[in-house]
């Protein structure tokens, strides 16, 4: 949630804040904001709404300097306009402030700044922070920014800019992510994540929580609130810049849910080998240590008696069908958490248990602060994760990455499919390691999973189709999904698309719990969307019976079918063939052309689909 950026240089400031800012737009885009400082004060321009207005007032009136910051927000504490727009400003404007986070005791702190003569003119928690700094300043800036963050409750990520030492940019971290870049000539960037970065340098430094680094030409140093010099190694970023580009797509979500046969593949990759299917996970070779103990990650797992699997949105549902597989293929009881509910709940420790986290980010506040409530227990955490370096990819004890790729739309597509394909390797690795599969059946399983690439590419041919649908429905204003089993689930994914991208309501619903509630609601105006793909147990069958079940109250029906399936027609009011797999891994179908169908709704409603209202990318906020 928001994304700052800070840049001390010789290129032209304008432009390598706006850059960077529409790299970090995913995260927030209700207002945005630069600053500068130029011949010793501070210039700046904020508004409200999207970057590409901030970017006009830009072109027709630039400001000029070598040092700036920029910010793109996502409310939290007042309104999106103008004022509570960011950088915020002590009371003489000597100070301004980026901020990524929240300050939960802004309420106790404005008090008391107030009691003390500071006058505020904005509603968010960010601008006690300008203010507590000069309450602080008698000279030495890092000493009042030393003096003020112990006083923050919460999260932040901050970048910050004085009149007070003009050549300077004051950065620090605790909870929210910041990337510190290093570039040739002296120059610096500082922002929320990698892509905004990248323009400019692949040399990069992972702040930790607490720290504090000053930057000025050619130098920076690491610190802390209590003045101990910190010394960090520097990375190199690996990511492609085509990556984070639409490459002729209209949108970010079509680029990435067209790229899927190729991120799932990538997922894949060298993690079965050939010459006998056995699955074997880079990521859990790592040792790890329980009770004083070494122990290899893989090893620990293959003796857990019980998985809590935690996540939020759509990582959460891949979650859910992990659930499935890790049970039914690997036996282990497994059960799923919302990250939000869990992190305040009584969470119990058992012998031989492990939690595994799903962030695509690796950045949600709630999911991380369930990694590090479990750790405190001493309870091995494991990750999956997609963007490598991030806060969770490094706290967990280990992990499997994803390697899908930037997932740049805010709806989330391609990492879906790759979370559930880990979770699939996972299980199979650990049915594997315990014997519990045939190897014929593993033989069968695997060789299906290899085929799922080039069965989601049949599947895209069929979008002139889906948009056909699209098109006959995108007027309706409520809709149910409905799905059994290991499919369950992925109704409920097909539902959060079709809501978040075009803010029509939709319900996702285990088919048979219909009658006890939502059948009530079938009529006409309630298109109802079915996962009624082959199975070779009786839930299909029984999922034909929910079918009628609508039809016979008047529902249409837009059902998602195995290819084959002539006789399902005489129940549908439209249908979309997938192929034929096995039954545990037809979420990684059957959820591709739910995301088409929500996609061309979304766009013939004329909804931004990229960046739906109100919602943000990664959520590093509570
Ligand atoms: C936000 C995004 C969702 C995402 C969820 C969890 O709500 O809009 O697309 O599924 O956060 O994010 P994570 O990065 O932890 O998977």
């Amino acid at each position: 949630m928001c994304g700052i950026i800070g840049y001390l240089g010789e290129r032209n400031i304008n432009e390598v804040i706006l850059r960077g800012l529409e790299r970090l737009e995913y995260r927030g885009y209700d207002s945005c904001g630069i600053c500068v400082v130029c011949n010793g004060k501070l210039e700046y321009k904020k508004i409200e709404g999207r970057l590409h207005k901030l970017k006009e007032m830009l072109a027709r009136d630039p400001l000029a300097g070598n040092i700036g910051i920029g910010h793109t927000r996502w409310a939290t504490h007042g309104v999106p306009n103008e004022i509570n727009a960011h950088p915020q400003f002590d009371c003489k404007k000597n100070i301004a402030v980026v901020h990524n986070g929240i300050i939960e005791n802004y309420h106790t702190l404005r008090q008391w700044l107030s009691s003390r003569g500071h006058q505020f003119i904005s509603d968010t928690d960010t601008e006690v922070i300008p203010h507590l700094i000069e309450e602080y300043y008698h000279g030495n800036f890092l000493a009042a920014v030393q003096h003020a963050l112990p006083l923050l409750e919460g999260t932040y990520g901050l970048a910050i800019i004085t009149t007070y030492e003009p050549n300077k940019i004051f950065v620090a971290r605790r909870g929210s992510p910041l990337i510190l870049g290093i570039g040739t000539g002296g120059e610096f960037i500082v922002a929320s994540d990698a892509t905004a970065i990248i323009d400019w340098t692949r040399k990069v430094t992972y702040l930790s929580d607490d720290e504090i680094v000053v930057i000025e030409k050619g130098n920076y140093f690491i610190t802390n609130s209590k003045n101990e010099t910190i010394i960090k190694d520097t990375e190199e970023v690996l990511m492609d810049l085509a990556e984070i580009e639409k490459g002729g797509y209209p949108h970010f979500m079509l680029k990435e849910i067209f790229e899927q046969p190729e991120t799932i593949t990538n997922t894949l990759r060298g993690r079965i080998l050939k010459d006998n299917n056995q699955v074997r996970l880079g990521g859990l070779e790592t040792e790890i240590i329980i009770d004083d103990k070494k122990i290899k990650a893989k090893d620990y797992l293959v003796n857990v008696d019980r998985i809590v699997i935690s996540a939020c949105g759509t990582s959460w549902h891949a979650g859910l069908v992990g659930e499935y597989l890790l049970e039914s293929l690997a036996r282990v009881p497994t059960e799923v958490e919302y990250a939000s509910e869990l992190r305040y709940r009584t969470m119990i420790k058992l012998p031989n248990m492990a939690v595994f986290v799903i962030s695509q980010s690796g950045e949600t506040a709630d999911t991380l602060a369930v990694l590090r409530k479990a750790k405190e227990m001493g309870i091995p955490v494991f990750g999956i994760v997609n963007v490598v370096g991030s806060t969770i990819a490094r706290e967990t004890h280990a992990g499997i990455y994803l390697h899908c790729g930037s997932e740049i739309g805010v709806a989330s597509t391609k990492a879906f499919t790759s979370q559930v394909a880990v979770l699939t390797l996972l299980s199979l690795f650990l049915a594997q390691r315990r014997n519990i599969l045939h190897d014929t059946v593993r033989h069968e399983i695997v060789s299906a999973l290899l085929r799922i690439p080039t069965q989601i590419e049949l599947i895209l041919r069929k979008k002139d189709e889906i948009k056909r649908i699209a098109e006959k429905y995108h007027t309706f204003n409520n809709f149910l999904y409905l799905g059994r089993g290991i499919n369950f689930p992925v109704a409920l994914e097909g539902a959060l698309k079709l809501k978040e991208i075009s803010y029509i309501h939709a319900e996702g619903y285990p088919a048979a719990e219909m009658k006890h509630g939502p059948i009530a609601l079938i009529d006409k105006n309630m298109p109802v969307v079915v996962i009624a793909t082959d199975t070779d147990d009786i839930i299909y069958e029984k999922v034909l019976n929910n079918i009628e079940e609508v039809k016979s109250r008047g529902g249409n029906t837009i059902i998602i079918a195995t290819e084959g399936n002539t006789g399902i027609c005489r129940l549908a009011d439209e249908v979309i063939y997938v192929p034929k797999t096995k039954d545990i891994l037809t979420p990684l179908l059957n959820v591709i052309p739910l995301q088409l169908l929500a996609y061309y709704i979304a766009v013939k409603r004329g909804c931004d689909v990229d960046k739906p209202r109100h919602l943000a990318k990664s959520v590093t906020v509570e």
